[in-house]
């Protein structure tokens, strides 16, 4: 099935002056399970278009179905609680809260989850945050971080959810060559054992080079080319039926081994 339908999506920026086209007739379907990147010049229409999907902006012609499910007409409310129950998203400029803590910002996506208990969100953080080895600033302020940290603050809050769709805006930007491969590393495994759904826009041929994922190329306000998986591109995965297990982190990393021990 495809989890990410777009047809015929356009997008028109208008302002009082000026009109800027950003994307013109996209249609774009992705699987369940891929994990594909986005590639382009800057101004090429990367974010626009991962907005789109991720249902954080109107197009302005076209219709975008997730699931299954075609979001047109969809109100703000069913919106947001459709994306807080499926979508990741870490945005090219973090977006994180300043007035909350780091624990409160990664905290923020589980407050909309009904039914869950302060205990079990504290629990969540805990755990997504060690993953990320950022458990010695979960009391910081956002202002009080490096770049890179705040990154891995809007990759933690991305994922704590355990979405099944991850929209990543150029996510290893700001991250130093070891932890964007621990971040890749990540990524991966959400994607192979839980079937998770990913797309990465990224400048960075080095990191296109290392994974060889399909390549979504935004052109001219078009997507010219979905390129074919390489050699050492990641299998295509199991996808994941039912709940997610409450130990996700260590439950990924244990499937993973295990995996890769044969
Ligand atoms: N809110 C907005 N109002 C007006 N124009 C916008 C707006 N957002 C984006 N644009 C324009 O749309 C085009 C695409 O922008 P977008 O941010 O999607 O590019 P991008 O490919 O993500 O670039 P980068 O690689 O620099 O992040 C650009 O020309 C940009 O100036
Ligand atoms: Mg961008």
């Amino acid at each position: 099935m495809a989890i990410i339908e777009l047809n015929g999506i356009s997008k028109v920026f208008r302002t009082k002056e000026i009109e800027t086209t950003a994307l013109e007739n996209v249609n774009l379907q992705v699987e369940e399970g891929e994990f594909v990147s986005i590639m382009g010049p800057s101004g090429c229409g990367k974010s626009t278009l991962l907005n789109i999907i991720g249902l954080l902006d109107n197009p302005t012609t076209g219709t975008v179905s997730l699931l299954g499910h075609n979001s047109h007409g969809w109100s703000d409310s069913t919106l947001s609680h459709f994306r807080n129950d499926h979508i990741g998203f870490v945005f090219q400029s973090f977006h994180l809260i300043p007035s909350l803590n780091v624990a409160a910002n990664v905290e923020l996506p589980l407050t909309y989850r009904s039914g869950m208990s302060g205990s079990e969100r504290r629990q969540r953080v805990e755990e997504v945050m060690e993953r990320l080895e950022m458990t010695h600033r979960l009391k910081h302020l956002p202002a009080q971080l490096s770049g890179g940290q705040c990154q891995r603050v809007a990759i933690a809050r991305a994922i704590v959810g355990k979405p099944s769709i991850v929209l990543a805006d150029e996510p290893t930007g700001n991250l130093d060559d070891e932890n964007a491969s621990r971040l890749m590393e990540l990524f991966i495994q959400m994607n192979k054992i839980f079937g998770t759904t990913i797309i990465l826009a990224t400048h960075s041929q080095k990191l296109l080079d290392t994974y060889k994922f399909p390549v979504i190329r935004v052109e001219n306000h078009h997507v010219t080319f979905v390129g074919q998986k390489g050699p050492t591109a990641p299998e295509p995965k199991k996808v994941w039926k039912g709940p997610k297990p409450q130990n996700y982190f260590a439950e990924l990393s244990k499937q993973f081994d295990d995996i890769e021990n044969g």
